[in-house]
This record gives structure tokens, C-alpha cells and sequence, in this order.
């Protein structure tokens, strides 16, 4: 079945994955409605602006919440106030900006009668550090940082809202995603960043010797399975969305020497940090089956699209 006409709302519909599921949504043919920060930077749907309803506001105001959501069937929920790398700094920050704010949009769908609500989860944070790889969504979850004890609690309050009120969800914890429209100065996403930095000759460091492994998804295949859950009615809610393979640091830096052509990588390696699992993979065998996804594009493929995105910023 295709969701076309369904009305869908992206919370932060403007930044790097609601962008990409915006595109994906409209390719079904349906109504999308964008919820991002006053004043947010259009430059990640500057090519969608006349197609998508845009609304400003802030996920933590619960008025600006409620005027957003009348008549959408489906909401995305794709806000975040803080990284995994930050969180611990002010958990109580982390806890009030995302938690409460989360609660209160799950009280308003419930009244408003939303069919779905789709939560996007962290697969490098709500298992903590791996006892087992791949990591099934049965894996104990053990979180080490703010971010990820915050990410499973919504998860468990979903799962008290669809037992008390019915409310319809499913989660999606993703892995490393990549690709276009991803911030190459931010503190998350190794890729983009590397990439930058070898593409215009600097200095790229490694903590520890490379042989770190994450499971990295390029961005348009992972929007594509958030879609498909429109269409999908599942037996289990939460999924891991994932390549459902790794690569170290050292083999991802082989890659993108060859994407890029650069024979002079100036490779930097420094001592491990201590938040750093050795090995990150999740298996998708579940949302294999049950949703019908796979992912499509090879880590080759990915990295040039990618490539391709930031000679375009740097032009
Ligand atoms: N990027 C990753 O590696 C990754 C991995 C797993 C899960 N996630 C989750 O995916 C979601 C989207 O991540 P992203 O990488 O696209 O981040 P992003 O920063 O590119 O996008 C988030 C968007 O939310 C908006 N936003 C933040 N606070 C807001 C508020 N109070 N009111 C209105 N809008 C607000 C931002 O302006 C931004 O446009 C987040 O929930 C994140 O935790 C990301």
C-alpha cells in the first residue's frame, strides 16, 4: 500500500535526515509538513521549499506542539538538542529539552488521533557498550551517555502510551548514517568531516589505531525505510536500521582514498578515548523481514554522492 496523501509532520524536518525524509515523502506522493527552529538555515530544502508546508517553532514550546499538528496523520519525530558526545555535560538540560518536550507531543498525538508516530533512536548509544556483534534488538540496553539513556526512556514511554492511549508508533535505532546535507564541521559523523578534510589537503585525526568498526548507512537508504514504515503495519516497534556491516577506520580511510584520488591522506593518529567501543554492528535482519528494506547503496557508491555534496559547499 502507498501513503499517498497522507499528511506527514517532520520535527526537524530541516535538518540533515528530515531533509533527506522529506524528499523520500514527497517521491510517494505525500503532504509534508516541515517543523524546524525560527530562522532555520533553508539550505537543506531550498530545492523543496514550494512543495512542503514549513512551519517554524520550537519542539519545546507546547502550544507551537499542538497548532502543528492539526490535521497530520503521521509525525516523524527527528529533533535532538543534544550529541552523544555532549550529553553528559547537563543530562538535567538534556532530560528537559528532549524527554519532557517528547512527552508532551505524545500527549497531543494521542488527542489528535495521529496514526503513527515514528521515533528515530540511536543504535550507537541505547546498547551501551556491545556483550555481542551483530547487536539484535534484544541486546541489553546498558546506555553510557545522557543521549542514549534518553533515547531508550522515550522509547519505553512510547511503549506506555501505546498500552494506556493506543497510540501507534514504531522506533527505528539508527546506525552511523551518511551522506549529503551531513554537517562536515560538526561533532558527529566521521565521514563528512574526513572527507572535507582530504578533499582539500588537511590533517585528518584518528583516535586509537583505525581499527575501530561502525556500521555506517548511507542516508538515503535509511529515509527509505523510515517511509516504508507509513505503509507497513509491523509485529515488533522498534528496529535496528543499518548496513548491517562495518568497516574499521583504517578500511573507511582506504575507501576514501580512492573515491577521492588523494594519495597524500595526512593520517594523524592519537590515543583511543575511552567512550569509544572497539566493534558497533547491527543486524537488520528484523527490519529485513518485516519491512521489506535492505539497504541498496555500497559504501563506494555512498562516499562518491558524498564527495560530490561538498565539492559542491566548497565550489
Ligand atoms: N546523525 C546521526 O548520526 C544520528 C544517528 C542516530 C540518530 N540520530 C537522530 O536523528 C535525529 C535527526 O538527526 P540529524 O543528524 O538530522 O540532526 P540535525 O541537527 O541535522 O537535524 C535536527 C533538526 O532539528 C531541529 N531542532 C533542534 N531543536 C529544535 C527545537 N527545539 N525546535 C525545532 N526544531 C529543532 C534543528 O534545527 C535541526 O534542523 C535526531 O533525533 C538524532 O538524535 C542521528
Amino acid at each position: 500500500m502507498r501513503p499517498d496523501g497522507a499528511n506527514c509532520l517532520i520535527f526537524g524536518g530541516g535538518g540533515f535526515i528530515g531533509s533527506h525524509l522529506a524528499d523520500e515523502l514527497l517521491s510517494l506522493d505525500c503532504n509534508v509538513t516541515i517543523f524546524d527552529k525560527l530562522n532555520f538555515s533553508r539550505r537543506n530544502i531550498e530545492h523543496i521549499t514550494a512543495d512542503v508546508r514549513i512551519i517554524e517553532g520550537d519542539f519545546n514550546n507546547q502550544v507551537d506542539l499542538e497548532n502543528s499538528l492539526a490535521g497530520i496523520d503521521y509525525v516523524f519525530h527527528l529533533v535532538s538538542s543534544t550529541l552523544p558526545a555532549n550529553s553528559n555535560e547537563n543530562p538535567v538540560y538534556d532530560a528537559e529539552t528532549n524527554l519532557l518536550s517528547s512527552l508532551n507531543l505524545f500527549r497531543e498525538c494521542v488527542e489528535r488521533g495521529v496514526k503513527k508516530l515514528v521515533f528515530l533512536s540511536s543504535g550507537g548509544t541505547v546498547y551501551g557498550i556491545p556483550e555481542s556483534v551483530p547487536i539484535t534488538e534484544d541486546h541489553p540496553s546498558r546506555p553510557v551517555c545522557s543521549y542514549g539513556i534518553i533515547k531508550k526512556t522515550i522509547e519505553d514511554y512510547l511503549y506506555l502510551f501505546n498500552y494506556l492511549h493506543s497510540l501507534n508508533y514504531v522506533v527505528f535505532r539508527l546506525s552511523n548514517p551518511y551522506g549529503e546535507r551531513q554537517n562536515p564541521f560538526a561533532s558527529q559523523g566521521a565521514i563528512p568531516v574526513f572527507l572535507n578534510r582530504i578533499m582539500k589537503g588537511e590533517q585528518i585525526t584518528v583516535w586509537g589505531d583505525g581499527s575501530v568498526v561502525r556500521d555506517y548507512i548511507y542516508i538515503k537508504d535509511a529515509v527509505k525505510a523510515l517511509a516504508s514504515s507509513l505503509s507497513h503495519e509491523t509485529t515488533h516497534r522498534i528496529f535496528n536500521l543499518s548496513a548491517g556491516s562495518g568497516y574499521s577506520l583504517n578500511e573507511l580511510l582506504a575507501v576514501m582514498k580512492e573515491v577521492t584520488g588523494r594519495n597524500d591522506m595526512n593520517v594523524k593518529y592519537e590515543p583511543a578515548r575511552n567512550f569509544d567501543v572497539p566493534v558497533s554492528i547491527l543486524d537488520n535482519s528484523r527490519i529485513r523481514k518485516e519491512l521489506k528494506w535492505k539497504p541498496e547503496t555500497s559504501l563506494r557508491d555512498g562516499l562518491i554522492a558524498t564527495c560530490n555534496y561538498l565539492k559542491s559547499l566548497n565550489d
